[in-house]
């Protein structure tokens, strides 16, 4: 393992002012989004789609792109790789390499996430396209009773054993323990699950060895259940989640880039801005957003070639946004805007 070049990628992807774009939905997961804005999901399309992403301007402002499989293997319409694009756009190519998340026996209303063996041969073949990062997620519910012990420990132990096996292929893993924001559960549960979370995690990267300088951490923020009664301001989403980071993540990692989880689009950027203009931690933060990049431009695009140009604008915009709040000027901007 080369720490130096681990180390190197992560902070590329945690570069000032750019951040991640998590385009590695499953086919079915694509399926939905699709649905939602009535395109067909063929393989046609899902190409067709991710390669106007990555030819957008809007890439100036990502520093690397999660790909699904099927999608590394893609070339564009004209015979370009589609991971070429994105390393002519200046974006690490990075891969989800979990197999998703499956009922952990003995546990009802838990999940465990597969994937472990073979990863290995499957890095090397990732490598070999261009990939030099990849994602794991492991997913906490919330509800009564949940997580439990039992739970947290085997996924927070299978995320460590794929980073290891990550490091051990010159990969950088994204480590990313999601705890769940659909419930009804209060700001307050929310906070007290993420730092249990992120201790157990951080124990068991400990223990298989993990090199915290070669990987990046990819956590939720601490937010109210979608369905809560009250609903946790801005500034106190910011104060207790970089409260909770700075308990319970070392500072030798280089950077932490939040998922979006269902907030609203302009939430994760509101709460992104409010964090970095709290400031005093020791890693970069930033975005690492699924459907808080790709809901304006799935919607603008609709599967017509004609709105491509429509769609890649969307995309620049949410992508400028997002970028503006990793440096904490996204607040002062919208305010110049306003004036
Ligand atoms: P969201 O930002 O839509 O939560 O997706 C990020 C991601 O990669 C989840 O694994």
């Amino acid at each position: 393992m080369d720490l130096q070049a681990l180390n190197a990628v992560a902070e590329a992807m945690v570069a000032p002012g750019k951040g991640i774009l998590a385009a590695d939905e499953s086919t079915g997961t694509i399926k939905k989004r699709f649905d939602g804005i009535g395109v067909e999901n063929t393989e046609e399309n899902r190409r067709d789609y991710r390669e106007l992403m990555f030819r957008a301007e809007g890439m100036k402002h990502v520093s690397g792109v999660i790909l699904y499989d099927e999608t590394i293997w893609q070339n564009a319409a004209d015979g370009t790789p589609l991971v070429e694009l994105i390393a002519a756009a200046g974006a690490v190519p990075g891969i989800k390499v979990d197999k998703g998340a499956k009922p952990l026996p003995g546990f009802p209303n838990e999940t465990i996430t597969e994937g472990l063996d073979g990863l290995g041969e499957r890095l090397v073949k990732y490598y070999e396209r261009g990939a030099r990062f990849a994602k794991w997620r492991a997913v906490i519910d919330i509800a009564d009773g949940v997580p439990t012990w039992g739970a947290v420990k085997a996924n927070a132990h299978a995320l460590a054993r794929y980073a290891a096996i990550c490091q051990a292929h010159q990969i950088v893993p994204i480590v990313e323990p999601e705890i769940l924001m659909d419930g009804a559960h209060s700001i307050e549960r929310c906070d007290e699950v993420t730092r249990w979370v992120l201790t157990t995690v951080f124990n068991e990267l400990f223990e298989q060895r993990v090199a915290l300088e070669g990987m990046v951490l990819k956590p939720n923020m601490v937010i109210s259940g979608k369905k809560a009664p009250v609903q946790a301001s801005v500034e106190e989403v910011a104060q207790r989640t970089v409260a909770a980071l700075k308990a319970t993540v070392p500072s030798a990692v280089p950077g932490i880039a939040y998922l979006s989880g269902g907030q609203t689009d302009e939430q994760a950027t509101a709460h992104l801005d409010a964090m970095n203009r709290i400031g005093g931690f020791p890693w970069k933060m930033t975005f690492s957003y699924g459907r808080a990049l790709q809901a304006a431009p799935q919607k603008a695009w609709s599967g017509k070639k004609e709105n491509v140009p429509a769609a890649q604008a969307a995309f620049l915009h949410r992508a400028r946004m997002n970028g503006l709040a990793a440096l904490g000027q996204w607040e002062a901007a919208m305010e110049k805007v306003a004036a």
